[in-house]
């Protein structure tokens, strides 16, 4: 028996008893003829005391080990003489009669620690000595009870758990696919799923009725905080069903996940939001709504007065940042810049300052005057005291550049709580979206979304102007999960294909088992999927899904402690007939 008791589980209860435990080294203090080892298993610490009068050859032994040997001991549980409140063994220590070093350990590269001195690179190099810290484990512990949640949930819900093929044929949702070569298919190749897409409809008109599983999906894309080369879906379908059944079903998931894991109550009845009010409050399709800072067009006080900056501009945008006029003018040189860098692509930044005294002091005083100032500031809802900011430009492009410049002001004035939870339906999306570069129409979630009925005579008139019925779940500006209700109807999808230019040729190689189905009896269906990993970093309060990945992949998608991707040897390429360039 390697342990009777974890090194999270005695208590003052337990003084006198004789036990086994096994762990860590995490730390060991020797005070010349007492030395103490604070022992480290996944559940928590014990203080182990050895006494070189009592027993010279242990207490040597004990003053030995190394951070991190695995050692088991026995002993008796003891009372502590000074007792540590900050962890819940802090009340008992055991006084070691044995001791047997299970293995021993080389010194670690960095420390484990709550607070580890290693940086990212090295710590996922020793992935495996980075998730014994606590807060790592913490983490993990997390993402578990939460897909435990969804599995209770779904199941209460009649859903089935249904796995699906990771060899398969590429579907188009936009990324480009990881694609794998077949020996036994010369020149041929599988992709791996961007998701379960096509599957899970097919299992619906098979009848299951309700599919739901959580599924690793990849997608060859470049990467950012919250995006993964292979990463987890919640993946969810329904038949006979209408958005708002769907729009229900998760509310009600999402709802039982925050009070079940994290005791939060969510609002009763999510708010929902078009698309396109979304982006004109808000510049984004996943507003964080945990603050206000809304978008105003100030297109009608600022155009037409002489400053042509403005008046070329197809949108002069401001936002409001309120108790901030005491910005300044370094602040300000500081703001200007940010919104300067590439990434956000601003020309510049306009900012008005509502002084306290009523007057206003601007950066284009030249071109307003106080009366026209106070005019923004009255469509802008702006007091004395607040900072107006202004960028002006292209539509879309203002726009983004806003909606960075917001959430930018938001983390610099503290208005996003990471536990604060805002959860946002966004629907009525565009069914599709013109890409410049190809000069054609793509699906802006995926070609088996449905077009709203009511938009379907504009289809062949103005194909941009048509919603689907399509929604995303946000939450504090983050985009946790989406679907739509699909076409069923062979016609509609196969002139769905048309319009997104696929010639009948294609359509059929690439999707006919789909238009096939979709002869023999398909019901109404639709879905969604949610983002495991943003789900479970956004319950944790942080950006970044790659902590609550075990074995995640660096910026550049690599696996640094496995060296993946790697070569192949000749041997295998020859195997696969594929010759490298
Ligand atoms: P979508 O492409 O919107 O929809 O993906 C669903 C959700 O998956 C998460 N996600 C990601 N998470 C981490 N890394 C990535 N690279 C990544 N890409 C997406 C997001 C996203 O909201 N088949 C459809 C769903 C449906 O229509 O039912 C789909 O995959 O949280």
């Amino acid at each position: 028996m390697y342990r009777s008791h974890t090194n999270g589980e005695l208590r003052p209860e337990h003084i006198g008893t004789n036990v086994t435990l096994s762990g860590w080294v995490q730390k060991s203090r020797d005070l010349g003829g007492m030395a103490f080892i604070d022992l480290r298993d996944r559940y928590g610490i014990t203080q182990l005391a050895f006494n070189m009068e009592e027993n010279a050859e242990l207490y040597d032994a004990a003053c030995k080990l190394g951070r991190e040997f695995v050692i088991q001991v026995e002993g008796s549980v003891i009372e502590r003489s000074s007792k540590n409140k900050n962890i819940p063994t802090g009340e008992i220590e055991i006084k070691v009669t044995s001791l047997k070093v299970l293995n021993a350990s080389k010194t670690p590269p960095f420390t484990i620690e709550d607070e580890t001195d290693g940086g990212e690179e090295l710590r996922l190099q020793y992935r495996y000595l980075d998730l014994r810290r606590k807060p790592v484990q913490e983490k993990l512990r997390l993402r578990n009870k939460v897909s435990l949640e969804t599995r209770k949930y779904l199941d209460s819900q009649d859903f089935l758990d249904v796995e699906t093929p990771v060899l398969i044929k590429s579907t188009p949702e936009g990324a480009r696919d990881f694609v794998v070569p077949s020996r036994m298919n010369e020149g041929q190749f599988y992709a791996l799923p961007q998701s379960p897409q096509t599957f899970k409809q097919l299992l619906m008109v098979s009848g299951f009725d309700r599919y739901y599983q959580i599924v690793k999906c990849f997608r060859d894309e470049d990467l950012r905080a919250d995006r993964q080369p292979e990463f987890t879906q919640i993946d969810c379908e329904m038949a006979f069903v209408e958005q708002e059944d769907i729009l229900n079903t998760f509310e009600g998931m999402i709802q039982h996940l925050f009070r079940e894991v994290r005791n939060v109550e969510l609002d009763e009845k999510f708010p929902r939001m078009t698309y396109a009010e979304a982006m004109e409050r808000y510049g984004s399709d996943k507003p964080d709504i945990r603050f206000g800072m809304e978008f105003v067009n100030l297109n009608a006080v600022a155009q037409g007065k002489g400053f042509s900056i403005f008046d070329s501009a197809e949108l002069v945008l401001a936002i409001n940042a309120e108790q901030c006029a005491v910005y300044t003018r370094k602040q300000l040189d500081k703001l200007t810049d940010w919104v300067r860098r590439p990434q956000i692509g601003a020309k510049g930044l306009v900012y008005v300052r509502c002084n306290e005294d009523g007057t206003y002091k601007s950066s284009v005083d030249k071109f307003y005057s106080q009366e026209d100032l106070a005019e923004w500031a009255k469509v802008a809802n702006a007091k004395p005291g607040d900072l107006l900011l202004v960028l002006s430009g292209d539509l879309e492009a203002t726009r983004k550049q806003m909606n960075e410049l917001r959430l930018h002001m938001g983390d610099e004035l503290g208005l996003r709580n990471p536990n604060v939870f805002k959860p946002l339906w966004v629907v009525d999306f565009p069914l599709l979206e013109w890409d410049e570069e190809s000069k054609r129409y793509h699906a802006m979630h995926h070609p088996f979304t449905s077009p709203k009925p009511e938009d379907m005579d504009l289809i062949d008139t103005d194909p941009g102007k048509v919603r689907a019925n399509a929604y995303d779940l946000a939450m504090n500006g983050v985009e946790l999960g989406g679907g739509s209700i699909r076409i069923h109807d062979r016609d509609i999808q196969s002139r769905m294909f048309d319009l997104l230019g696929f010639t009948k040729e294609e359509a059929e190689a690439q999707f006919g088992f789909l238009m096939s189905a979709f002869e023999y009896g398909a019901p109404p269906h639709g879905g969604l999927a949610f983002g495991l990993d943003r789900l479970v970093a956004t319950m944790g309060g942080s950006e970044s899904i790659r902590d609550y990945i075990a074995f995640p992949k660096n910026n550049s998608g690599r696996d640094v402690m496995i060296d993946a991707p790697s070569p192949l040897d000749a041997e295998q390429l020859k195997e696969l007939g594929i010759a490298l360039k």
